[in-house]
C-alpha cells in the first residue's frame, strides 16, 4: 500500500537500496491503494524499470496481461487471486466455493464513511461482514457524535472488526463473517486445478501473444 504518490514513493525505495519493486494497483484482493495497476505500470515502469526489477501485481488473470507488462519493462508479475482455488491451497471449501461463483464486480474495496475513523481498503468479495462493517462504523461515528466514546477507542474499534478475520474465511469457512479477500481477477478463477496447470495457461497464453506479436 502507498500513502505517497507511487512514483516518488518508487524513486526513494530505489534511493534505498531495495533490490527490486512490486507495483500493485487497486484491481488486487487484499489491502490496496487508490490507483489502478494499468496507471501504475505507465507512471513506473518506463522511469525506474532500467534501475531495478519491477513485478507488477493487480488484477492479473491470463498471460496476455503478463506479456503486456513485460513489453512494457516490467521484471515479472505477481498474482494472488489466480491461485486461491488451487487444488494445493489449504483454503477451506466453502472459500473457494465462493470465488468459482464471483465475478468481477463482487469484488469490492471497503469504504470509510467518517473522516475521523480512518479505515484502509481491502477488496474482498461482499457478504454479510461487509454491510456489518458500515453498520459498524455508523455505530461508532454516532457515539463519538454524542460523545460517549473516546476517539482513540472509537479508532481502535475499527481497526479491530477485521481482526482475525481472513482466518475465519479462508480456514474456518465462515464466508459470510470473514473477510473474503479478493481482486477483481477472481471472474477468471473457473475451476479448482493444480498450480501446476494454472502457471502453465499463463505461461501459454503469454507465450502466443509474444510470439504473435514478434511474427
Ligand atoms: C486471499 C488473499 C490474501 C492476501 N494476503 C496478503 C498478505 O497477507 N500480505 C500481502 O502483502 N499481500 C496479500 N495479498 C495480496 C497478494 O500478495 C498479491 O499482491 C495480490 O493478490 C495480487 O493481485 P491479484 O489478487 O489481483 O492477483 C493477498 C491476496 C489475497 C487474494
Amino acid at each position: 500500500i502507498c500513502f505517497a504518490p507511487a512514483l516518488s514513493l518508487a524513486k526513494k525505495l530505489i534511493r534505498s537500496g531495495v533490490d527490486a519493486l512490486v507495483v500493485e494497483g487497486m484491481e488486487a484482493g487484499g489491502h490496496i491503494g487508490p490507483v489502478s495497476t494499468s496507471v501504475l505500470a505507465q507512471e513506473i515502469l518506463p522511469e525506474v524499470a532500467d534501475k531495478v526489477p519491477v513485478f507488477v501485481a493487480g488484477g492479473i488473470g491470463r498471460g496476455e496481461a503478463i506479456a503486456a507488462y513485460l513489453d512494457m519493462g516490467a521484471a515479472g508479475v505477481q498474482l494472488g487471486t489466480r491461485f486461491a482455488c488451487a487444488t494445493e491451497s489449504i483454503a477451506h471449501p466453502n472459500f473457494k466455493k465462493a470465488f468459482l461463483r464471483a465475478s468481477a464486480r463482487d469484488a469490492v474495496a471497503s469504504v470509510q464513511i467518517d473522516p475521523r475513523l480512518p479505515v484502509i481498503p481491502v477488496r474482498a468479495l461482499k457478504n454479510a461482514g461487509a454491510d456489518l462493517f458500515t453498520a459498524k462504523q455508523r455505530e461508532v461515528a454516532q457515539a463519538l457524535d454524542e460523545g460517549t466514546i473516546a476517539m482513540a477507542e472509537a479508532q481502535l474499534q475499527i481497526e479491530h472488526y477485521w481482526a482475525g478475520a481472513l482466518r475465519r474465511a479462508v480456514i474456518e469457512g465462515d464466508v459470510e463473517h470473514g473477510s473474503l479477500m479478493a481482486g477483481q481477477s477472481v471472474g477468471m478463477v473457473t475451476k479448482e486445478e493444480p498450480v501446476a496447470d494454472i502457471i502453465a495457461s499463463l505461461m501459454e497464453e503469454a507465450a502466443a501473444a509474444l510470439a504473435q506479436r514478434a511474427a
